[in-house]
């Protein structure tokens, strides 16, 4: 087994997703299992059963999922593929909160359909649902002998956030694995799946120009900006817990660190890659003892105009607190303190309702030495090399040159590619590949327990370090580029943000 998705399988299967009547299931997940069907990814034989607590038909959910195709699908709805779709939609009336007879009543409904369709007994459970459940319905399905292994699989899909600081993650985790083991745990972080991540390894490891340069001898600083211009979107009351740390660092931003700074793995299995991921994740300078206030930015937004409409505060949005301190962007200046990494910064900035949505890897490498003939090109752009996850992927690469004419002059030249222009038809949703990876059995894109585990230590030292701070919120208008002590930041280490 290596990375990524090389082997077509006729799998059998069934999965099952808790919160049926959700937003991740009628905006991400149909749509992607819809793709992958569609594209002949599936074998014939799966089914998809829902469970929600919405009382509806088979006939009713079906028709429903069909508007919310036409919504939200990236693909054309195609009438003939969605009807030989859609006849294996199974739609459960289910309150999953509460214990025994609708978990027995699911069992012996899954039962009965594998047996009809030949689905071997293999299984994906996909929790859609608050977090605090996850808990709770892996128990019962445990209890309801829906995890027995036998001669078939049964894995489960776990969105984010997976606990809220280390102990709850932990107390989460144990609890999983008194259910299933490790390896039947796919925790999601949909970044994982994305086309221009996945390309992380590839172009570091498969360029012998960048990996000979991949270390703190020529590289100055790297930057992972990870900005949005929407809001918490009626997220109000998960996002007052979670905030930008838990939202957007503990997993997405320090998942592509760990991918930037790993060491070659010695294989593509995925454990060897998650291996290496761990040690960066390990390596990460706490802020734990003495913390620099000016290496830890944090703001929240205010009013202000995002394009042609007017935004509300933070504090102004659906169930938020009036007063919340809970932080909406954030940067920081971390390292990694290891031999390849010393005294490189990597610098770190996300935050919502920010003037433009992007998500961006860039590695600057080190200026000209500007003595010798140098001396003459001391000013000269450093290079830069710019992996662009979104929205438009792709690959820039800064360099200098010759000015064509008769004086000797230099001038900056962009090389950029543009990953979606070239292939867009055969890029897969981030959805369809995680899907597919945990069908598949291919864990390379999901979190492994102490990948986890070293991310939420770090956050908690951040959180210790914020703790007692006077955060005089909201300290950025809607719109703009967050708090002005952003720049100071980088001003202070004479560098800047990467525009
Ligand atoms: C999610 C966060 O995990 O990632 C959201 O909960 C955020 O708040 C989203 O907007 C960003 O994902 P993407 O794929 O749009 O960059």
């Amino acid at each position: 087994m290596t990375l990524g998705l090389n082997d077509k399988h006729n799998i059998p299967f069934l999965f099952v997703i808790f919160g049926g009547t959700g937003d991740l299931t009628k905006k991400k997940l149909i749509p992607a299992m819809y793709s992958l069907f569609r594209r002949g990814e599936l074998s014939e034989d799966f089914a998809i059963v829902l469970t929600g607590r919405k009382t509806m038909s088979e006939a009713e959910y079906r028709t429903l999922m069909k508007e919310n195709m036409r919504i939200y699908a990236a693909d054309d709805l195609d009438e003939d593929v969605w009807d030989s779709f859609s006849a294996r939609l199974y739609y459960r009336t289910m309150d999953f909160s509460v214990e025994y007879e609708v978990y027995e009543s699911l069992q012996a409904f899954l039962t009965d359909l594998e047996i009809r369709l030949d689905t071997k007994g293999n299984r994906v459970y996909y929790l859609a649902v608050a977090p605090e459940f996850f808990g709770f319905i892996t128990s019962n399905l445990y209890s309801h002998n829906m995890l027995e292994n036998k001669s078939s699989w049964q894995r489960i899909m776990v969105e984010k956030p997976f606990g809220t600081s280390l102990e709850m993650a932990s107390e989460l985790n144990e609890e999983m694995l008194r259910a299933l083991p490790e390896e039947n745990i796919f925790r999601i972080d949909h970044y994982l799946g994305k086309e221009m991540v996945q390309n992380i390894i590839a172009i570091r490891f498969c360029n012998s120009i960048f990996e000979s340069l991949w270390n703190h001898q020529y590289i100055d600083n790297i930057q992972i900006i990870s900005t949005e211009s929407i809001g918490i979107e009626n997220r109000g009351s998960y996002y007052e817990n979670a905030g930008i740390l838990k939202d957007m660092l503990q997993n997405h931003i320090l998942q592509m660190l760990s991918l930037i700074c790993m060491e070659a793995p010695a294989d593509l299995k995925p454990e060897s890659v998650r291996d290496e991921k761990v040690k960066v994740l390990k390596s990460l300078r706490l802020f734990d003892e003495a913390p620099n206030a000016s290496h830890i930015i944090v703001g929240q937004y205010g009013r202000g105009l995002v394009g042609e409409h007017e935004a509300v505060a933070y504090r102004e949005e659906a169930k938020v607190s009036p007063d919340s301190s809970t932080p909406t962007f954030i940067a920081l200046k971390a390292c990694v303190d290891n031999f390849r990494w010393g005294g490189v910064p990597i610098y770190i900035r996300a935050g919502k309702r920010l003037d433009k949505r992007v998500s961006e890897i860039v590695i600057q490498f080190k200026k000209l030495p500007g003595s010798g003939f140098f001396k003459e090109f001391a000013d000269t752009a450093p290079n830069v090399l710019v992996i662009r996850i979104q929205p438009s992927e792709g690959i820039y690469f800064h360099i200098n040159a010759k000015k064509p004419g008769i004086n000797f002059a230099i001038e900056e030249i962009g090389l950029d590619y543009c990953q979606t222009c070239k292939d867009e038809n055969n890029t897969p949703g981030t959805y369809e590949r995680l899907i597919l990876e945990a069908v598949r059995n291919n864990p390379s894109s999901f979190t492994r327990w102490d990948e986890l585990e070293y991310s939420w230590k770090y956050i908690g030292s951040i959180e210790h370090a914020l703790a007692g701070r006077i955060l005089e919120y909201p300290n950025y208008p809607s719109g703009s580029r967050g708090p002005k002590e952003a720049d100071d930041m980088m001003e202070a280490d004479g560098r800047s943000w990467w525009r």
